[in-house]
């Protein structure tokens, strides 16, 4: 009988990715893929070492798992993912429930190392490749009408905070021609929705065409137009203006940005070495405002990076003022390793980062709520992602614009659909409207 494996995934969208990379690895090799811990002789946790308490919740979930590990003496734990590249043999070593702990390019290797475990044996596996993309394995996805395609692995951006470079590697792009037919595939197997991913999909290059990322695009929205794709991240430096037409002129491309900003102060942009200033990044945004006037941004910001004074956090605040995200990421500093910045003193305490943290989340839910209030009277296609959780009546999905509409269910509704409705009330997160015949 096949051996069964459940995964469990944390982290970014690289890694919901990867986990049907290694899904479809596995069931290549005789594993069948379950959804239950409880009844799994392989249990996976795909981890994310982005901030300190990513990595906690993991070293959390370990001790809950040696409950599984007492039932069935036989059942093999790996680390994947971020953590097991950033902690290597100390997980193996320090913590006796894990049997393997594999990096984000040695997946290939998932298959032996599990069967090895089998037979008592610990395994790592964590070197870093410059060319691995996995571009000849078909992930098992699983997720309804929409799908993650990695269009490219690693990151050389190296900014000052951040522990992904050294936790993926070298950036990494896969050919054009691979990724358009794999499209093309999407599209036959009645796919709605792509989103293209990337550390920094501005730094696309083909390996074959040398193509940059807005011709990827536009090939890829002509290629399949039934579908409607995203793409993350793009970062602030070196969007172009191509890009932002590309967005503009093709119609299943959605309107929607996502910019991390990070900081509204030059200062501390300088030293996360983003090189940018706030006043280019604000340049990119009038321009995409200019060229798309509908469409929606989101950010990513960053409280109490070191040595960040409060008027520094003011700059930030007024950044956001100024921009009006429609939604935002914001997030604690938090100092890792093999980073530049862990060599500056963690100098903010933390009552003082949560507290700007406070008010970086009340503004943007301040502004969301602004955002959204202009919605009311308008008609979006909606594509149906499922039944809302908290009433059965009700079903929701999302605009182009990335915003979750949530409304009353028709009979036979089902996942993929697309129905235009008209937005009547909204909170901060969400839009709520009845379906229009246009
Ligand atoms: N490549 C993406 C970009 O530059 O837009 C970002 C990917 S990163 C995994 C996601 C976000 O996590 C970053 O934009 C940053 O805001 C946040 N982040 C990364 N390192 C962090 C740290 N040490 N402390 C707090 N937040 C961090
Ligand atoms: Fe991290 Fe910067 Fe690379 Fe994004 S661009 S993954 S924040 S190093
Ligand atoms: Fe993603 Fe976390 Fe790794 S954000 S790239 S899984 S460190």
């Amino acid at each position: 009988m096949n051996k069964k494996v459940y995964i469990e995934t944390y982290g970014c969208q690289m890694n919901m990715s990867d986990t049907e990379i290694v899904s479809s690895l596995l069931i290549d090799n005789g594993f069948d893929i379950i959804d239950k811990a409880a009844s799994a002789d392989v249990i996976l946790l795909n981890t994310c070492s982005v901030r300190d308490n990513a990595e906690r919740k993991i070293f959390e979930k370990l001790t809950h798992l040696k409950q599984y590990k007492k039932k069935n003496s036989k059942l093999v734990v790996g680390i994947l993912g971020c953590m097991a590249e950033r902690l290597q043999d100390k997980l193996t070593n320090e913590h006796d429930i894990v049997n393997i702990a594999i990096g984000p390019d040695e997946y290939r290797k998932i298959p032996e190392l599990i069967q090895n475990a089998f037979y008592g044996q610990k395994g790592i596996a964590v070197e870093l490749g410059t060319i691995e993309t996995y571009d000849d394995i078909i992930p098992l996805r699983t997720e309804g009408n929409c799908a993650w395609l990695s269009i490219m692995r690693g990151c050389n951006n190296f900014c000052s905070f951040c522990v992904v470079p050294a936790t993926r590697g070298r950036e990494r792009s896969r050919p054009m021609s691979s990724i358009l037919k794999e499209v093309e595939q999407l599209q036959k197997d009645g796919f709605k929705e792509v989103t293209l991913l990337g550390q920094n999909v501005n730094s696309y290059r083909c390996p074959e065409t040398k193509s940059r990322f807005p011709e990827l695009l536009s090939n890829v929205a002509k290629t399949a137009p039934k579908i409607r794709f995203r793409f993350t991240s793009s970062h602030p430096k070196d969007i172009s203006d191509r890009l932002i037409e590309v967005i503009a002129e093709n119609p299943n491309v959605c309107n929607h940005i996502h910019l991390a900003m990070q900081s509204g102060s030059n200062r501390i942009l300088k030293l996360m070495k983003r090189r940018y200033t706030f006043e280019h990044y604000l340049s990119r945004i009038e321009f995409i405002k200019k060229l798309i006037p509908d469409c929606s941004l989101t950010t990513d910001i960053i409280a109490g990076f070191p040595s960040e004074t409060i008027e520094d956090h003011q700059d930030t605040l007024r950044a956001m003022e100024t921009v009006e995200y429609d939604g935002a990421y914001m997030f604690k500093y938090s100092a890792r390793e093999n980073t530049t910045a862990y060599d500056m003193e963690d100098d903010v305490p933390d009552e003082e980062k949560t507290r700007r943290l406070n008010e970086i989340i009340d503004l943007q839910h301040k502004i969301s709520r602004k955002l959204n209030k202009n919605e009311i009277n308008r008609i979006h296609e909606v594509l149906v992602e499922g039944p809302s959780k908290k009433n059965k009546e009700e079903w929701f999905g999302r605009t182009d614009t990335n915003k979750v509409v949530v409304f009353p269910a028709p009979e036979g509704i089902k996942q993929g659909d697309k129905f235009k409705i008209k937005i009547s009330r909204y909170t901060s997160a969400t839009l709520f409207g009845e379906i229009v015949e246009e």
